[in-house]
């Protein structure tokens, strides 16, 4: 290794790992050495430029919490989040989108008509579609796990302090016999992703916003079938075409349309609230495997 220079380093550096021949692993190690180490040859990479990037990654991870995880936030912004959701969504299922930081997997069960609104202010939306195949058949109780933002743009996670509760604008409906949901809600609000941080300065320094497009986070399964991760945008909305962490896709943008009282009846859902506003989308979700 003595005679290492800057042309023969890649593979030096690949050799010192004792992979398995042919693993995934090794593939990827191999190809994250191979890309990192020619972006630095080809951008002849300064000690300084070298040293604001390590900085830059120390603060992402003093940063980072339990509750805030900077490196999936820088993810996101620089589209890597988006570009394994493209990678991973399966033909003919709904498109994949971001988790974002408010999962909670414990969200309370709720009843098919049920109002997530908790008595919040703002436009008041029932949101209903049907979960099928493929194919297009119906999934009879299929699982869809729903959290959203309120109509200032604000997480009910994010203001416990002011006491809130953590559970609020979220829950788990199964979908009835004709693979059918619904329920009624708040129009939620654009909202900014943290930008106090590293990632806010990255963003700064590229001349972005912060801004997310409103919409509401979904995960759906249902028994034999890939699981899908997804958000549904409302047309005519914000930011819809620079969503700072490029989550939106044109299949994923709802259509909003006012309810009248006979469109409401002639679905015939029983409500728990009456809606301003009706918001229609259709999940699909391809077999596993
Ligand atoms: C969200 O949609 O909740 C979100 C996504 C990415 C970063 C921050 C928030
Ligand atoms: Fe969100």
């Amino acid at each position: 290794m003595r005679d290492i220079n800057q042309f023969t380093i890649t593979e030096a550096v690949k050799k010192t790992f004792k992979t398995e021949p042919d693993s995934r692993f090794e593939q990827l190690l191999h190809g994250l050495l191979d890309h990192l180490h020619d972006y630095t040859r080809e951008n002849q990479v300064t000690h300084d430029e070298w040293m604001t990037v390590l900085n830059f990654l120390y603060d992402c991870g003093q940063i980072s919490t339990p509750e805030r995880h900077e490196f999936i936030l820088l993810s996101d912004v620089l589209g890597f989040s988006a570009l394994v959701d493209m990678i991973n969504t399966k033909g003919g299922a709904t498109e994949g989108s971001n988790l974002g930081p408010f999962y909670l997997d414990d969200a309370p069960r709720k009843q098919l008509g049920g109002d997530l609104s908790d008595e919040r202010d703002g436009v008041s939306i029932l949101v209903h579609g049907t979960v099928t195949d493929t194919l297009h058949n119906p999934l009879p109780g299929a699982i869809v796990d729903t959290w959203q933002a309120d109509a200032a743009g604000t997480y009910p996670i994010q203001e416990q302090e002011q006491g809130q509760d953590k559970f609020d604008l979220r829950g788990v409906f199964e979908a009835d016999e004709n693979g059918r949901f619904y329920y009624t809600t708040v129009l939620p609000k654009p909202y900014t992703v943290p930008y106090d941080g590293p990632v806010g300065k990255l963003l700064r320094a590229g001349n972005r916003h912060a801004w997310r497009p409103a919409h509401l986070h979904y995960i759906v399964r249902s028994p034999g079938m890939s699981s899908i991760t997804t958000e549904v945008f409302f047309e005519n909305m914000e930011y819809l075409d620079n969503d700072a962490v490029f989550g939106v896709r044109r299949s994923l943008i709802a259509k909003v349309a006012p309810a009248k009282d006979k469109d409401i009846e002639a679905l015939g859902y029983q409500l728990e609230k009456k809606p301003d506003a009706i918001c229609t989308f259709d999940f699909v979700l391809a077999p596993e495997g």
